[in-house]
């Protein structure tokens, strides 16, 4: 197991579009090990590849309270079971310390594959159905700063430089 480097917006790495994966290797759930112990040591509820710089459609999540229920997503499609959207205020380790709020649509169908290689299907509303549509724009090189008014970007952009720059110097300290 090992901690993963998160990228930070405004990274252009974060823009790339990931690729499917053609077979569950190993190595596929290797990462999404690390990806699962990146996420917990963060903290927070969801990561895509694309976060760690790997350009493959695969997405962690843990939503549990007790952060024991590890959810995986590999080749992810979601289809919208409604026209209702709901607004929701979203995070992003790739954005840290902001927050803002974000409409989505609020009940999607998931199509994924999991580190069996076996295929599943499953409805989602409330912060999954939020969650899911969040990393998937990862998967596609989008954040959801991007839904923004271009100043609050800006703002975030800032920000984000402000506490990565804090970071680095924490780290340099140790
Ligand atoms: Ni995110």
């Amino acid at each position: 197991m090992a901690l993963l480097p998160i990228l930070s917006f405004p990274d252009a790495r974060l823009r790339t579009i990931a690729k499917p994966v053609e077979k569950v290797t190993d190595e596929i759930r290797q990462l999404a090990a690390d990806m699962l112990e990146t996420m917990y040591e963060a903290p927070g509820i969801g990561l895509a590849a694309t976060q760690v710089d790997r350009h493959i459609q695969l997405i962690v999540m843990d939503l549990s309270e007790e952060k024991d229920q590890p959810m995986v997503f590999i080749n992810p499609k979601i289809t919208p079971l409604t026209e209702e959207t709901q607004p929701y205020e979203e995070g992003c380790l790739s954005v840290p310390q902001i927050y803002d709020k974000v409409n989505r649509t609020s009940r999607v169908k998931i199509e994924a594959i999991n580190l069996n290689d076996e295929a599943f299907e499953i409805e989602a509303d409330g912060l999954l159905a939020v969650c899911i549509q969040h990393e998937m724009d990862h998967l596609n090189g989008k954040l959801f700063v991007d839904y923004l008014s271009p100043l609050k970007r800006q703002r975030a952009r800032e920000k984000v430089e402000k506490v990565v720059r804090q970071r680095e110097k924490v780290a340099v300290k140790r």
